[in-house]
């Protein structure tokens, strides 16, 4: 099959779609005929060297996919060949098939095309586990979330204020701002051109936020912490400010505060699976309604994926980049 291999690591330029061998679906696992792949900035670490497979996993890029069921391995059950699924995956995305254990792959939500479907497992799993299992939010709590208008911050805006949260925001660029005010967030802050605590502060009459969602890591984390009322959770799930940063255990204490750090691809089948549920259960029917609707910036060819790659690192993007083999 075609798939996207890299020459080493490095830039866009090592990327490049070639021939490998088609994978044969084990047992408790199905295999998926990709209609398109989502990228995922993890991807791009991935492809510089910093964020290998898990144990096991493909070594093709690729956390995520849409498709059609073409194959079924022993004991995979509840599904048939010629379902249309959607996926997230420990790798193997940016490929003509993949294999994929039961546990990860979910119905296509109602009013989603195929192609579409592939932008949302990651974006959906990453915010539903973090902010319902992990952070434990429910109506009338507040919510910060860094980059409200990329893949996971889009989202996650969506999200929250479909289940009665508050969310403020930032971005980088008026048009981002506008972006996020019309998916539903209260308010959405210039982190180039204003101090976000500041800002949040003001937003929240001095009390701040239950829970921050944080992409920065160490370059935000003082602050952050400064944002959280009383009993607040900040949960980093990215590091694109840093990962080492020095820590005030008593701006903690006092206030109860806790901070907690996840990320999806390392946890085993079994963990994925039970997100892979509650993302079905919680939020498909969220997406069936209409009340999220997955954001898209552009669907490319898989011999486009240097580009793909490049214009996710520009970050002038709103939204996922799906590649489609
Ligand atoms: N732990 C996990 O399981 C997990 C899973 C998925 C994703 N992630 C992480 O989540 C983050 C977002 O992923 P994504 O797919 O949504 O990527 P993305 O679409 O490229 O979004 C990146 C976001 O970062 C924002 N940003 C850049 N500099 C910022 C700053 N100084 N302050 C605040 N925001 C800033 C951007 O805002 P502007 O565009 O407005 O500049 C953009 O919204 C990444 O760090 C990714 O690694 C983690």
């Amino acid at each position: 099959m075609r798939a996207v291999i890299a020459d080493g690591a490095g830039g866009p330029e090592i990327l490049s779609v070639g021939e490998v061998p088609t994978p044969e679906p084990g047992a408790g696992e199905v295999l998926v005929r990709v209609a398109a792949a989502g990228l995922n900035r993890a991807d791009l670490l991935q492809r510089q060297g910093f964020y290998p497979p898990p144990p096991g996993a493909s070594e093709t890029i690729g956390m995520e996919c849409s498709g059609t069921i073409e194959e079924l391995g022993d004991g995979a059950e509840g599904w048939s060949v010629g379902d249309q699924v959607t996926c997230l995956l420990a790798g193997g995305g940016y490929a003509e098939s993949v294999a994929v254990p039961i546990g990860q792959v979910m119905p296509v939500p109602d009013g989603v095309d195929l192609v579409t479907a592939a932008a949302l497992p990651e974006v959906a799993a990453t915010v539903w586990s973090n902010l319902i299992m992990v952070a434990g939010m429910s109506e009338g709590d507040s919510l910060l979330v860094h980059g409200g208008a990329g893949g996971i911050g889009s989202f996650a805006i969506q999200f929250a204020t479909a289940r009665g949260i508050r969310v403020l925001t930032t971005g980088g660029t008026p048009a981002k701002l506008e972006f996020c005010r019309e998916l539903g967030a209260d308010a959405a802050i210039d982190y180039h051109e204003q101090d976000f605590v500041e800002e949040v502060k003001a937003l929240t009459e001095g009390r701040g936020v239950d829970v921050v969602l944080d992409n920065m890591g160490a370059k935000y984390l003082a602050r952050n912490i400064s944002v959280l009322a009383d009993g607040g959770r900040l949960v980093v799930i990215g590091m694109q400010g840093g990962a080492k940063a020095e820590l005030d255990i008593a701006s903690l204490l006092q206030k109860r505060r806790s901070v907690t750090a996840t990320a999806l691809r390392s946890r085993p089948v079994a963990g994925k699976s039970e997100i892979c549920r509650g993302v079905v259960e919680d939020v498909w029917p969220l997406v069936g309604r209409g009340r999220i609707r997955p954001i898209v910036e552009t669907v490319m060819p898989l011999d486009d994926v240097r580009a793909a790659h490049e214009l996710m690192e520009a970050g002038s993007h709103t939204g996922k980049i799906l590649l489609t083999p």
